[in-house]
Formats: structure tokens, sequence, C-alpha cells
């Protein structure tokens, strides 16, 4: 054997070396059709819940997405079991690198969202649109389904889970930004307790 050929032996054999321990690992998430098969139990095909207690994730920025993932992986934001359901999110982000979060994150930005079928009160809904436009439009435009806000969508989702989400942010059970806190507060005060319950009819009746 030449000098060059055991050179370039040396070379295949760092490189094989190199992707063998990365692979899989930190480096590279794992399969997208796998990671995804997990999320579809609660949250849908392509992201789009069939379960009135489970948040529809199609279509949400990927700032959203990686800011509420991190929060469920640093336990700031609180996680409900779903009726017949053994995990949570946070037992499902325990699973995830950073490289798997990422992966999910493109991959739900780019699926359409699609509102969710369900009954709604019409007068009631009439009324949240009007909360909505005075405490909310400007953070959570085009009536709460806008993306780009980066605050998730709220316009569509499965009622159950607005009476949850907004619930667990007006008993102080899931923390918001101050500058939200401001206003939502100011809502609870002048508007009283039925304020929620408008805004989850409005928000379920943009379908
Ligand atoms: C066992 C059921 C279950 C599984 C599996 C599951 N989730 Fe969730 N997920 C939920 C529930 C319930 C909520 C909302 C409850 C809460 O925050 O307490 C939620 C909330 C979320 C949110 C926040 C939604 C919002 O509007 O703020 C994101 C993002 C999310 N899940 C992503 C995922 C991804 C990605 C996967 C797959 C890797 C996944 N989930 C798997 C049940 C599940
Ligand atoms: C100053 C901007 C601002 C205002 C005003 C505001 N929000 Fe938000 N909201 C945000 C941001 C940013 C987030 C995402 C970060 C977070 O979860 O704290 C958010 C998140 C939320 C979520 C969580 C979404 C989910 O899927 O879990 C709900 C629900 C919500 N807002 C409802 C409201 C309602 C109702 C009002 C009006 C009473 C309101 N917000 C006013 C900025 C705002």
């Amino acid at each position: 054997m030449s000098q060059r050929i055991n050179y370039r032996f040396v070379i295949s054999s760092l490189i094989a070396t190199y992707l063998l321990v990365f692979s899989g690992s930190l480096v590279y998430a794992a399969d997208i059709n796998k990671l995804v098969k997990v999320c579809t139990d609660c949250h849908g095909e392509n992201g789009n819940s069939k379960i009135i207690n489970s948040p529809s994730i199609a279509g949400m920025s990927t700032e959203y997405f990686a800011e509420t993932m991190q929060e469920y992986k640093d336990k700031t934001r609180p996680a409900e079991k779903l009726k017949n359901k053994k995990k949570t999110m946070k037992d499902v982000v325990k699973k995830l690198s950073d490289a798997d979060m990422v992966a999910l994150g493109e991959y739900y930005t780019k699926q359409k969202f699609i509102p969710f079928k369900q009954d709604f009160d019409a007068g009631k809904a009439k009324a949240g649109k009007k909360l909505h436009r005075k405490y909310c439009d400007k953070c959570h435009t085009e009536g709460g389904s806008s993306a780009e806000d980066d605050a998730g969508i709220l316009a569509g989702q499965p009622s159950g889970y607005l009476k949850y989400s907004l619930g667990s942010l007006a008993s102080g059970k899931r923390e918001m930004g101050e500058k939200m806190a401001k206003k939502f507060k100011k809502m609870q005060k002048k508007e009283g307790d039925a304020a929620i319950d408008k805004l989850v009819h409005y928000y379920a009746s943009q379908q």
C-alpha cells in the first residue's frame, strides 16, 4: 500500500467516526415524521386539533412556538392533562432535544391553521368582539387570527382550550407579559368575570 492510500483511509475513517458520534445526538434532529406522530395524538393531523380541550398548533409563528416549548421545559407555564391521556406537555418536551424543537417549529409554522368547527352564542360573540377590539387587538391583530404577532393564535381555537387558557391567565395560574397584564387586568376590573366568557365565544365564532 502506498502512503497516499493510507492517508485517504485515515481521513475517511475520521469522518465516519465523526458522523457516528454526532448523528442523532445534539447536532441533528430526530426524523420529523416520527416527532410529529407524537404530537398528532393530541394536536391532530397537521396540528389542527380534533379535541375540544386541546389547542391547534398549526400556523403559529416559529418565535411563539419556540418560546412556549421552552416555557414547558423550564416549567414556567402550567400544563394541563387531557382526559384519557397520560402525558402533559411537560412530559412531551422532556424527550425533545433543542434541535427537535426547532425542527418541529419549522414544520408546524408551515401547516395551515383550520378553525375548529363548534357552537357559539352569537350575542356573547358580539360582545366579545367589542372587548377584544378595546383591550386585545393591539397585540392580537386581525381579531386574534394573525400569527405574525408572535402571540399565539386565538381565533378559531377549540372553545374548551380557550376557556382553559384565558381562565388560567385570569386567575394568575399562568403568567403573562407586563404589558398584556395591564390591559387584561383593566378589562377584568371594568367588565367583570363575564368578559372571559364573551371572549371565548368571540374567538370560537371565527370559523
Ligand atoms: C398527551 C397530549 C399532548 C401531546 C402528545 C402533545 N401535546 Fe402539546 N399540548 C397539549 C395540551 C393539553 C396543551 C395545552 C395545555 C396547557 O398548556 O396546559 C398543549 C400545548 C401545546 C403548545 C402551546 C399552544 C398554544 O397555543 O400556546 C404547543 C406549541 C404544543 N403543545 C406543541 C406540541 C408538540 C410539538 C408536540 C409533539 C412533540 C405536542 N405538543 C404533543 C397536549 C399534548
Ligand atoms: C401588549 C400586547 C398584548 C396585549 C394588549 C394582549 N396580549 Fe395576549 N399575548 C401577548 C403576547 C406577546 C403573548 C405571547 C407570550 C405569552 O404567552 O405571554 C400573548 C399571549 C396570549 C394568550 C396565550 C395564547 C395561547 O394560545 O395560549 C392569550 C389567551 C392571550 N394572550 C389573550 C389576550 C387577551 C384576551 C387580551 C385582551 C384582554 C390580550 N391577550 C391582550 C401580547 C398581548
